[in-house]
This record gives structure tokens, sequence and C-alpha cells, in this order.
């Protein structure tokens, strides 16, 4: 057991001074997300209100997005119960079912005002499965805290579909560091090591870095899961503030737009020292750097195929600290 995280480390010695079943070790094992560098978020599988779902691409698309994805090598697939309202969990049921690979499935419990109690989330967590087509998932996460349904009673909800095999392991999303410690005591208590939280991280938003919640990840051994890595497609490079992104985004973003020629400019650069990479896969890289584990969404096969190449190659230390320096330039405008 040499080498490995002390809360890890710890539980490894109290089940065995307590002679406690090997199966509840493996069910509270969570290494396996720090070794995954790099999954496809699926909100785009269904959801017609921010990506136009329905417009421009469609199921085949998104299913040859995840078949390059997985040619690519990537093995995690993070979907919500709320992304096209159930649509996404389906078309993963049905794209996992056509695959022999082993691919590590991730889902979300939304806190929606209806049902706020713990036993609402193993319930949750059941649909979930009957969409997904499965028997168990490896992550399941809180979608975002709310006033209105304790944290504590949410993980008792999780400790519940963790004893009931549904889930590998727990993820909480949009939790700051002090919910996010309620959550992991909460499920320490009940020998349950807290795997994962998902959190807006990139280029262009570095509050995860600013203040203090991505070193408290590592500290405490939970993977930091960063959402819109490329900025919701801003950092491809693509959009200009005479040519922005459709439906909300150009709203959202036009503000910003105006101010990353010069991030982008450098991005560009950087790629080149690399052999071509584009802004994407630099942007992406820069996430794998810093310790977190990006899930870029992807329309089609293209976007996909070129999200895959941020792996197998490294910015240098130099070329992160220019990224970060253009980056404060821009958000502190
Ligand atoms: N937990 C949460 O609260 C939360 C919140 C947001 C997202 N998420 C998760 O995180 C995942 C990723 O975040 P995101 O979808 O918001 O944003 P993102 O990954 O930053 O951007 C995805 C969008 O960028 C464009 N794009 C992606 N790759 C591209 C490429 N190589 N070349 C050109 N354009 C490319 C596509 O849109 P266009 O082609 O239309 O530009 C794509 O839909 C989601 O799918 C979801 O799983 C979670």
């Amino acid at each position: 057991m040499t080498g490995h995280h002390p809360v890890l480390l710890l539980r490894y010695n109290e089940c065995h001074a307590s002679e406690e079943p090997l199966s509840s070790i493996v069910n509270n094992e969570t290494r396996f997300l720090q070794a995954v560098e790099l999954g496809l978020g699926a909100w785009q599988w269904g959801d017609r209100y921010v990506w136009q779902y329905g417009q421009g691409y469609g199921d085949d698309d998104v299913h040859q997005a995840f078949l390059s994805s997985i040619a690519e090598g990537v093995r995690f697939i993070d979907t919500a119960e709320i992304y096209g309202s159930g649509r996404s969990e389906r078309l993963a049921g049905r794209f996992l079912k056509e695959t022999d690979q082993p691919i590590l499935i991730a889902t979300k419990f939304f806190p929606l005002p209806w049902r706020l109690t713990k036993n609402s989330v193993p319930s949750a967590l059941k649909t979930s499965l009957e969409r997904l087509q499965r028997e168990t998932v490896d992550l399941y996460q809180i979608h975002w805290p709310t006033r209105l349904f304790s944290i504590e009673s949410m993980m008792e909800g999780m400790v519940e579909c963790v004893n009931r095999g549904w889930t590998r392991t727990v993820g909480v999303s949009n939790f700051n560091q002090i919910q996010m410690i309620r959550a992991y005591s909460t499920l320490e208590r009940n020998s349950i090591s807290l795997a994962s939280n998902q959190v807006h991280f990139s280029l262009l938003h570095r509050d995860v870095e600013r203040n203090g919640l991505l070193a408290r990840c590592k500290e405490l051994g939970v993977r930091l899961i960063a959402y819109s890595p490329l900025e919701m497609g801003l950092l491809t490079g693509k959009y200009t503030p005479k040519n922005p992104p459709p439906g909300n985004r150009g709203g959202r973003y036009a503000n910003l737009l105006g101010k990353i020629e010069p991030l982008l400019k450098s991005m560009n650069e950087i790629g080149q020292e690399h052999g071509g990479k584009s802004n994407s896969q630099v942007a992406l890289n820069w996430i794998i750097g810093k310790g977190a584990l990006p899930i870029p969404g992807a329309k089609n096969a293209a976007q996909a195929l070129q999200n895959a190449g941020a792996l197998g190659w490294k910015l240098t230390e130099a070329e992160v600290a220019k990224l970060d320096e253009i980056s404060d330039r821009i958000v502190q405008e």
C-alpha cells in the first residue's frame, strides 16, 4: 500500500483492522478517476436550448462523436438526467450497448424542487439506470447544491445508492470548498470517499485556481472535473465579435469575445511549436497540466477527433506561464 493517498491508506487499514469485507473497499475505490486524463461531455446529445440540437447536427453526428472519441482512447462519458430531458442518457445507453470497450459512465442528480428528500436520490438514479440500460454507473454526481436540500441529506441518499450497488463512486458539481467539505465529511462518516467535484474551469474561467478549490481537491484526493473547458467553443478560435456563437452564447459572451484575440494568437503560436496543435488541443492540454480532468463536449466526429489530440504531449512550464499571464490580463480587464 505504499504511494497511496493517506485517506485511502487509512481506510484500507481500518477495513483490515475491523475485518470489513473486501467488497466495501472496492466499492469505495476512487483512484480510477485520478487516472482518467480526458472525457467526453454529453450535454450536446439532445439539448436544443443552448446547443440547438436538431439544427445542423443530430443523433448520427453525436454517435460519430462518441465513436471517434472511443477510437482515440477516450473512456469517460459525462451525462446528466436533465440533458435533453433524458435524451442524452438514452443515447449514451444505446451507444454503450453497441461497443465492447469498457467505458466509464458518469451521470447526475438534479435537486428539482419537488424531490428534496434523501430517498429521491436513489429513486432518480434508478430512472437514470433504466435510460442508460445499465445496472450501475461509475460516478453519480449532485448537479448543483441548493439551499432547499441539505448537503448531508443529499449525501445520505448517495450512500444508499452506493449500498445498493447502483453507483461505484459519488461526486458533486458546482460545490464551493465549504459545501464540498460538508459532502466529503458526511461520506467519510459512512466510509465512502468523495470522488470528484465538477466545476467550470478553462483558460477564460480560472476561479478554481484563485479561490483554492483546485488545491483543496488535490489535497483531499478529489478529482476536479473541468466543465466548459473550451469556454463553450470560444477557445477554439472560431468565434469573433463579428461572428459570435449562435443562440444564447452570443449574448453571454458578447463582452468577452472582444478581448480574447491576444490569447487565441498566443495559443496558436504555442500550438505551432508542438507540430501544429489546434487551439482546442492547447486549451485542453493546459487543463490537464493543471491537474484537472477536462470533459469537452463535441457535436460531431471532427470536433471529437480534434479534442482527443489534446493527449500524448505536454505544454512546457514556460508556455503555461505565458498563457496564464495573458489570460489573467483578459479576465482582470
Ligand atoms: N456540471 C455542470 O453544471 C456542467 C455545466 C456545463 C457543462 N457540463 C459538462 O461539461 C461538458 C463540456 O462543457 P460544455 O459543453 O459547456 O462546453 P465546451 O466543452 O467548452 O464546448 C463545447 C462546444 O464547443 C464547440 N466545439 C467543441 N470542440 C470543438 C472543436 N474541436 N472545434 C470547434 N468547435 C468545437 C461545440 O459547439 P459549437 O460547434 O456549437 O461551437 C461544442 O458543443 C458538457 O457536455 C457537460 O457534460 C457540466
